[in-house]
Protein backbone atom coordinates (compact mmCIF):
# COMPACT_ATOMS: atom_id res chain seq x y z
CA UNK A 1 0.00 0.00 0.00
CA UNK A 2 1.04 3.53 -0.85
CA UNK A 3 0.48 6.34 1.54
CA UNK A 4 1.21 9.75 0.50
CA UNK A 5 0.96 12.41 3.13
CA UNK A 6 1.00 15.84 2.10
CA UNK A 7 -0.62 18.62 0.20
CA UNK A 8 -3.50 19.01 -1.88
CA UNK A 9 -3.35 22.62 -3.87
CA UNK A 10 -5.75 23.63 -6.23
CA UNK A 11 -3.45 25.42 -9.08
CA UNK A 12 -4.56 28.60 -10.65
CA UNK A 13 -1.87 28.78 -13.78
CA UNK A 14 -1.55 32.12 -16.43
CA UNK A 15 0.84 31.62 -19.11
CA UNK A 16 3.43 34.57 -19.71
CA UNK A 17 6.06 35.35 -22.05
CA UNK A 18 8.04 35.93 -19.45
CA UNK A 19 8.40 35.48 -15.60
CA UNK A 20 7.53 39.09 -13.63
CA UNK A 21 10.65 40.15 -11.68
CA UNK A 22 10.14 41.61 -8.51
CA UNK A 23 7.95 45.10 -9.07
CA UNK A 24 6.94 43.72 -12.61
CA UNK A 25 3.62 43.82 -14.10
CA UNK A 26 3.17 40.81 -16.75
CA UNK A 27 0.00 40.33 -18.81
CA UNK A 28 -1.30 36.67 -19.52
CA UNK A 29 -4.80 36.26 -21.81
CA UNK A 30 -6.36 33.90 -18.96
CA UNK A 31 -5.76 31.34 -16.53
CA UNK A 32 -6.35 28.33 -15.62
CA UNK A 33 -7.69 26.33 -12.53
CA UNK A 34 -5.80 23.08 -12.42
CA UNK A 35 -5.42 20.11 -9.61
CA UNK A 36 -1.89 20.24 -7.89
CA UNK A 37 -0.39 20.38 -4.58
CA UNK A 38 3.10 18.10 -4.46
CA UNK A 39 0.63 15.46 -2.59
CA UNK A 40 -2.18 14.96 -4.33
CA UNK A 41 0.14 15.10 -7.72
CA UNK A 42 2.25 12.45 -6.26
CA UNK A 43 -1.25 10.42 -5.81
CA UNK A 44 -2.28 10.58 -8.79
CA UNK A 45 1.14 9.98 -10.90
CA UNK A 46 1.50 6.71 -8.23
CA UNK A 47 -2.38 5.74 -8.92
CA UNK A 48 -2.38 5.79 -12.55
CA UNK A 49 0.22 3.06 -12.55
CA UNK A 50 -0.28 0.84 -9.29
CA UNK A 51 -2.63 -1.78 -9.35
CA UNK A 52 -3.02 -2.01 -5.58
CA UNK A 53 -4.31 0.64 -3.01
CA UNK A 54 -2.45 4.60 -3.23
CA UNK A 55 -4.22 6.20 -0.07
CA UNK A 56 -4.15 10.39 0.34
CA UNK A 57 -3.50 11.74 3.41
CA UNK A 58 -4.07 15.68 3.88
CA UNK A 59 -6.35 18.33 4.32
CA UNK A 60 -8.77 20.65 2.20
CA UNK A 61 -11.01 23.72 3.62
CA UNK A 62 -15.05 23.73 3.15
CA UNK A 63 -14.87 25.05 -0.06
CA UNK A 64 -15.43 24.70 -3.73
CA UNK A 65 -11.59 24.00 -4.49
CA UNK A 66 -11.61 21.62 -1.85
CA UNK A 67 -14.79 19.43 -2.78
CA UNK A 68 -13.14 19.49 -6.80
CA UNK A 69 -9.62 18.54 -5.24
CA UNK A 70 -11.48 15.31 -3.20
CA UNK A 71 -13.39 14.48 -6.02
CA UNK A 72 -10.43 14.42 -8.86
CA UNK A 73 -8.52 12.68 -6.15
CA UNK A 74 -10.99 9.47 -6.45
CA UNK A 75 -11.46 9.89 -9.65
CA UNK A 76 -7.92 9.03 -10.24
CA UNK A 77 -8.24 5.66 -8.23
CA UNK A 78 -6.80 7.67 -5.01
CA UNK A 79 -8.67 6.46 -1.62
CA UNK A 80 -9.89 9.40 0.17
CA UNK A 81 -11.53 8.69 3.16
CA UNK A 82 -8.26 9.92 5.21
CA UNK A 83 -8.54 13.29 3.74
CA UNK A 84 -9.72 15.91 6.48
CA UNK A 85 -11.47 19.05 6.02
CA UNK A 86 -9.60 21.71 7.68
CA UNK A 87 -10.71 25.25 9.10
CA UNK A 88 -8.60 27.60 6.72
CA UNK A 89 -9.33 27.43 2.99
CA UNK A 90 -8.04 24.96 0.68
CA UNK A 91 -4.28 25.12 -0.77
CA UNK A 92 -3.97 27.29 -3.92
CA UNK A 93 -0.44 27.64 -5.98
CA UNK A 94 -0.55 30.43 -8.45
CA UNK A 95 1.50 29.41 -11.17
CA UNK A 96 3.23 31.78 -13.87
CA UNK A 97 4.52 29.27 -17.19
CA UNK A 98 7.00 30.58 -19.14
CA UNK A 99 7.06 30.30 -23.22
CA UNK A 100 10.15 27.88 -22.41
CA UNK A 101 7.74 26.11 -19.89
CA UNK A 102 9.60 27.16 -17.00
CA UNK A 103 7.46 28.24 -13.94
CA UNK A 104 7.42 30.23 -10.82
CA UNK A 105 5.09 28.97 -8.09
CA UNK A 106 3.47 30.84 -5.20
CA UNK A 107 1.77 28.43 -2.51
CA UNK A 108 -0.95 29.67 -0.64
CA UNK A 109 -0.73 26.62 2.27
CA UNK A 110 -4.19 26.99 3.71
CA UNK A 111 -5.40 23.78 5.01
CA UNK A 112 -2.59 22.23 4.56
CA UNK A 113 -0.79 24.29 6.75
CA UNK A 114 -3.16 22.13 9.69
CA UNK A 115 -2.31 18.67 8.73
CA UNK A 116 -0.96 16.68 11.83
CA UNK A 117 0.79 13.13 12.25
CA UNK A 118 -2.67 11.73 13.45
CA UNK A 119 -4.18 12.37 10.18
CA UNK A 120 -2.71 8.73 9.33
CA UNK A 121 -5.02 6.54 9.91
CA UNK A 122 -3.24 3.64 12.30
CA UNK A 123 -4.86 1.20 10.03
CA UNK A 124 -2.56 2.16 7.01
CA UNK A 125 0.76 1.40 8.76
CA UNK A 126 2.44 -2.31 8.28
CA UNK A 127 5.11 -3.51 6.83
CA UNK A 128 3.63 -3.42 2.96
CA UNK A 129 3.58 0.31 3.61
CA UNK A 130 5.29 2.40 1.46
CA UNK A 131 4.51 6.60 2.40
CA UNK A 132 5.96 9.42 0.79
CA UNK A 133 6.12 12.74 2.28
CA UNK A 134 7.16 16.26 1.06
CA UNK A 135 7.80 19.67 2.14
CA UNK A 136 4.46 21.51 1.99
CA UNK A 137 2.80 20.11 4.96
CA UNK A 138 3.92 20.93 8.75
CA UNK A 139 7.72 19.41 8.77
CA UNK A 140 6.73 18.27 12.73
CA UNK A 141 3.56 16.56 11.39
CA UNK A 142 5.42 14.97 8.36
CA UNK A 143 8.46 13.87 10.83
CA UNK A 144 6.09 12.11 13.19
CA UNK A 145 4.07 10.19 10.47
CA UNK A 146 7.13 9.04 9.04
CA UNK A 147 8.35 7.56 12.45
CA UNK A 148 5.30 5.61 13.05
CA UNK A 149 5.46 4.48 9.65
CA UNK A 150 8.90 3.50 9.94
CA UNK A 151 8.49 1.67 13.79
CA UNK A 152 5.33 -0.20 11.94
CA UNK A 153 8.15 -1.62 9.48
CA UNK A 154 7.28 0.23 6.36
CA UNK A 155 9.54 2.45 4.35
CA UNK A 156 9.98 6.26 3.38
CA UNK A 157 10.32 8.10 0.72
CA UNK A 158 10.71 11.64 1.13
CA UNK A 159 11.11 14.37 -1.49
CA UNK A 160 12.90 17.75 0.20
CA UNK A 161 10.27 19.94 -1.78
CA UNK A 162 10.06 22.61 -1.77
CA UNK A 163 13.17 23.11 0.37
CA UNK A 164 12.61 24.76 3.58
CA UNK A 165 14.80 27.77 3.55
CA UNK A 166 15.05 27.93 7.24
CA UNK A 167 15.85 24.15 7.78
CA UNK A 168 18.46 23.54 10.32
CA UNK A 169 21.02 20.57 10.13
CA UNK A 170 19.16 18.86 13.49
CA UNK A 171 15.69 18.76 11.05
CA UNK A 172 17.72 17.80 8.25
CA UNK A 173 19.33 14.92 10.43
CA UNK A 174 15.67 13.76 11.84
CA UNK A 175 14.26 13.45 8.17
CA UNK A 176 17.58 11.54 6.57
CA UNK A 177 16.88 9.19 10.13
CA UNK A 178 13.23 8.66 9.40
CA UNK A 179 13.88 8.23 5.37
CA UNK A 180 14.64 5.36 3.14
CA UNK A 181 15.31 7.20 -0.09
CA UNK A 182 15.34 11.31 0.04
CA UNK A 183 14.80 12.54 -3.20
CA UNK A 184 15.43 16.37 -4.24
CA UNK A 185 16.12 18.32 -7.51
CA UNK A 186 19.74 19.91 -7.96
CA UNK A 187 18.99 22.69 -6.11
CA UNK A 188 17.51 20.94 -3.20
CA UNK A 189 20.46 18.81 -2.89
CA UNK A 190 23.15 21.39 -2.94
CA UNK A 191 20.97 23.13 -0.09
CA UNK A 192 20.52 19.62 1.84
CA UNK A 193 24.51 19.02 1.27
CA UNK A 194 25.06 22.88 2.23
CA UNK A 195 23.69 21.68 5.54
CA UNK A 196 26.00 18.88 5.92
CA UNK A 197 28.98 20.98 4.91
CA UNK A 198 29.44 19.65 1.62
CA UNK A 199 30.82 21.78 -1.11
CA UNK A 200 28.30 24.59 -2.71
CA UNK A 201 26.85 24.30 -6.47
CA UNK A 202 28.00 20.89 -7.10
CA UNK A 203 25.05 18.52 -6.90
CA UNK A 204 26.58 15.18 -6.68
CA UNK A 205 28.90 15.77 -4.38
CA UNK A 206 26.01 17.05 -1.98
CA UNK A 207 24.24 13.95 -2.93
CA UNK A 208 27.17 11.35 -2.47
CA UNK A 209 27.70 13.17 1.01
CA UNK A 210 23.85 12.80 2.27
CA UNK A 211 23.46 9.65 1.28
CA UNK A 212 26.89 8.76 3.30
CA UNK A 213 25.76 10.84 6.34
CA UNK A 214 22.26 10.07 6.16
CA UNK A 215 22.86 6.13 5.46
CA UNK A 216 20.21 7.06 3.56
CA UNK A 217 19.59 6.36 -0.63
CA UNK A 218 19.80 9.89 -2.07
CA UNK A 219 18.02 10.74 -5.94
CA UNK A 220 18.43 13.44 -7.60
CA UNK A 221 16.10 14.64 -10.51
CA UNK A 222 18.88 16.79 -13.20
CA UNK A 223 16.03 17.50 -15.84
CA UNK A 224 17.21 16.64 -19.08
CA UNK A 225 20.12 14.69 -17.54
CA UNK A 226 18.06 12.30 -16.11
CA UNK A 227 17.96 10.65 -12.23
CA UNK A 228 21.16 9.47 -10.12
CA UNK A 229 20.83 7.58 -7.10
CA UNK A 230 23.26 7.31 -4.47
CA UNK A 231 24.06 4.93 -1.97
CA UNK A 232 25.47 4.97 1.33
CA UNK A 233 28.55 2.74 0.34
CA UNK A 234 29.01 5.66 -2.59
CA UNK A 235 28.01 3.17 -5.08
CA UNK A 236 25.92 4.72 -8.22
CA UNK A 237 22.53 4.60 -10.32
CA UNK A 238 22.06 6.73 -13.49
CA UNK A 239 18.77 6.92 -15.68
CA UNK A 240 18.76 9.02 -18.77
CA UNK A 241 15.38 11.34 -19.46
CA UNK A 242 13.74 11.25 -22.63
CA UNK A 243 14.67 14.19 -25.30
CA UNK A 244 11.47 15.90 -25.10
CA UNK A 245 10.33 19.68 -25.50
CA UNK A 246 8.75 21.19 -22.51
CA UNK A 247 5.33 22.45 -22.66
CA UNK A 248 5.20 22.96 -18.96
CA UNK A 249 7.48 21.27 -16.64
CA UNK A 250 5.43 22.02 -13.63
CA UNK A 251 4.71 18.44 -12.03
CA UNK A 252 7.26 16.69 -13.25
CA UNK A 253 9.12 16.07 -10.17
CA UNK A 254 6.24 14.80 -8.66
CA UNK A 255 5.26 12.26 -11.26
CA UNK A 256 8.87 10.87 -10.89
CA UNK A 257 8.52 10.34 -7.32
CA UNK A 258 4.91 9.26 -7.42
CA UNK A 259 6.26 6.73 -9.95
CA UNK A 260 9.34 5.72 -7.89
CA UNK A 261 7.09 4.95 -5.11
CA UNK A 262 4.83 2.91 -7.28
CA UNK A 263 7.63 0.74 -8.52
CA UNK A 264 9.38 0.29 -5.12
CA UNK A 265 6.08 -0.62 -3.89
CA UNK A 266 5.66 -3.08 -6.63
CA UNK A 267 9.13 -4.83 -6.89
CA UNK A 268 11.47 -2.67 -5.25
CA UNK A 269 13.87 -2.60 -7.66
CA UNK A 270 15.81 0.42 -7.66
CA UNK A 271 16.92 0.96 -11.10
CA UNK A 272 13.83 -0.19 -12.74
CA UNK A 273 12.35 2.07 -10.68
CA UNK A 274 14.55 5.03 -11.63
CA UNK A 275 14.26 4.45 -15.25
CA UNK A 276 10.65 4.00 -15.52
CA UNK A 277 10.34 7.40 -13.03
CA UNK A 278 12.49 9.02 -15.41
CA UNK A 279 10.45 8.55 -18.29
CA UNK A 280 7.07 9.58 -16.54
CA UNK A 281 9.11 12.89 -15.61
CA UNK A 282 9.80 13.41 -19.34
CA UNK A 283 6.34 12.55 -20.54
CA UNK A 284 4.62 15.02 -17.91
CA UNK A 285 6.60 17.58 -19.57
CA UNK A 286 4.47 17.51 -22.48
CA UNK A 287 1.11 19.07 -21.22
CA UNK A 288 0.18 22.09 -19.18
CA UNK A 289 -0.35 21.18 -15.75
CA UNK A 290 0.97 19.10 -13.52
CA UNK A 291 -1.31 16.10 -13.45
CA UNK A 292 -2.97 16.31 -17.06
CA UNK A 293 0.33 14.80 -19.02
CA UNK A 294 0.77 12.22 -16.53
CA UNK A 295 1.18 8.78 -18.24
CA UNK A 296 -0.96 5.63 -17.47
CA UNK A 297 1.32 2.40 -17.57
CA UNK A 298 0.75 1.58 -20.79
CA UNK A 299 1.66 5.18 -21.80
CA UNK A 300 4.76 4.64 -19.80
CA UNK A 301 6.04 0.94 -21.25
CA UNK A 302 5.07 2.42 -25.17
CA UNK A 303 7.72 5.38 -24.42
CA UNK A 304 9.89 2.31 -22.63
CA UNK A 305 9.52 0.53 -25.70
CA UNK A 306 10.93 3.73 -27.95
CA UNK A 307 13.37 5.00 -25.42
O1 LIG B 1 5.16 20.41 -7.83
C1 LIG B 1 4.16 21.13 -8.45
C2 LIG B 1 3.15 21.59 -7.46
O2 LIG B 1 3.74 22.47 -6.55
C3 LIG B 1 1.97 22.34 -8.04
O3 LIG B 1 0.91 21.49 -8.42
C4 LIG B 1 1.59 23.33 -6.97
O4 LIG B 1 0.37 23.04 -6.35
C5 LIG B 1 2.75 23.28 -5.97
O5 LIG B 1 2.39 22.70 -4.80
NA1 LIG C 1 3.21 19.43 -17.03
Amino acid sequence: MIVIFGSINMDLVATVPAIARPGETVLSPGYRTLFGGKGANQAVAAARVHDGTVAMVGRIGRDGFGEACRANLAANGVTTEPVAIGEAVTGCAFIAVDARGENAITVASGANGEVAAADLPEALLGPATLAVMQMEVPLAASLDAARRVKAAGGRVIWNVAPFPPALAEAELAAVLAATDILVANELEACAAGALLGAPADDWEAAARLVAQKGQTICVVTAGAAGAVAYAPDGSRLHAPALKVTPVDTTGAGDTFVGLLAAEMAAHGHLADALRLACLGASLACLAEGAQTAMPTRAALLAAAGKA
